[in-house]
């Protein structure tokens, strides 16, 4: 009988805290969660721990993106009486499971994580990665674990994360004969990658190709209108590209007139569109789009003692789940000395 009741999700998921959020991050993964946290019990999690392993040098800047984490976090909608949302740095047990992990995977595999690969050119490392960064995929498995997280709304990039975090629980359980770790789903998205404003494959915050959630119409007009669309569009007449051109892939994204933007790629195609006007027409479409956001944020803004008041209190929930965990973790090893 009891098989056949289904069991409510869990989900875990975070940003590390180095800046405000942007397109991309709602596409990715703030969609999802505001959609999910009406079925699922949600943890959002702000991984202040994992920012710091590329910004050890810049706490302030670590610091004062929480804030702006959270407060992008209430704007889209996650709702702290539905979602957990907690600081990674304030729950030891995090820290702790990530030591016990370590030990269950070899240096050879973490320096094969495709996205720690590539994040490693892409920062600039050279031959000086902090050795915190090699394991931060590690660290992941212990955020997801530590609430037995069986869904991760993630982007594409987060895959080889959930790939390791599963290698972990599957080699923990099997070595002490136990089941207390979980394994995990990612949940990536239709769209789980949005171009950035330049046409390259993934919209960064470093990459200086983004349009920020908390950015006024203003700077979203100007960022609308340098876009980058398909270079050999010169004159209106030319038929152009839908394919790769990032114009289009935002109308997909955020368009509500679906048959106006089937309309629109065919007559771009055909020739005789305008970049410009289609250019006119996302404008219109984002910040329609970004208009409520930024309302709530600005109510938010002007409370951030409640804003801080909320965070306490999801560290705190998730302190006490996460603690159960380490506790059960600490069992299965057979260290629960006393
Ligand atoms: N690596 C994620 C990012 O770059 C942040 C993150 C940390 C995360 N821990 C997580 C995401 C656990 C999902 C689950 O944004």
């Amino acid at each position: 009988m009891l098989n056949f009741m289904t069991k409510r999700d869990t989900i875990l998921t975070g940003d590390r805290p180095t800046g405000p959020l942007h397109l991309g991050h709602f596409v990715g993964s703030l969609r999802a969660r505001v959609e999910l946290q009406d079925t699922c019990d949600q943890y959002v999690m702000i991984a202040d721990l994992q920012a710091l392993t590329d910004h050890a040098k810049d706490p302030q800047k670590v610091r004062e993106s929480i804030v702006h984490v959270t407060l992008d976090y209430l704007a889209v909608g996650i709702d702290p009486s539905k979602t957990t949302i907690f600081i990674q740095s304030l729950i030891p047990a995090l820290s702790e499971l990530t030591m016990y992990y370590l030990n269950l995977v070899t240096w050879n595999r973490l320096k094969h994580n495709p996205t720690v690969k590539q994040e490693i050119v892409q920062k600039g490392f050279g031959e000086s990665v902090p050795a915190g960064f090699m394991v931060y995929p590690v660290s992941q498995a212990a955020d997801i674990t530590a609430f037995k997280a069986n869904l991760v709304p993630v982007g594409e990039d987060q895959k080889p994360m959930i790939e390791q975090t599963n290698e972990i629980v599957r080699a923990f359980n099997r070595m002490y004969e136990t089941d207390v770790l979980v394994e995990t789903t990612a949940k990536i998205p239709k769209i789980a990658r949005l171009p950035g404003t330049d046409g390259q494959a993934k919209m960064g915050k470093s990459l200086n190709n983004a349009i920020f959630l908390s950015d006024s119409p203003d700077i979203v007009s100007k960022k609308v209108k340098k876009m980058y669309t398909d270079p050999n569009h010169l004159r209106i007449e030319d038929p152009g590209k839908v394919e790769g051109n990032p114009v289009f892939s935002y109308l997909d994204a955020f368009g509500t007139d679906l048959d106006k933007i089937q309309e629109l790629k065919a007559h771009y195609e055909r020739g005789g569109l305008g970049d410009g006007t289609v250019k006119k027409y996302l404008l219109e479409n984002l910040l329609e789009f970004l208009e409520p956001i930024q309302k709530r944020r600005t109510e938010f803004e002007g409370d951030i003692e409640s804003v801080m008041e909320i965070l306490k209190k999801g560290t705190e929930n998730a302190n006490q789940v996460a603690s159960r965990t380490l506790f059960e973790v600490r069992d299965a090893i057979g260290i629960n000395y006393f």
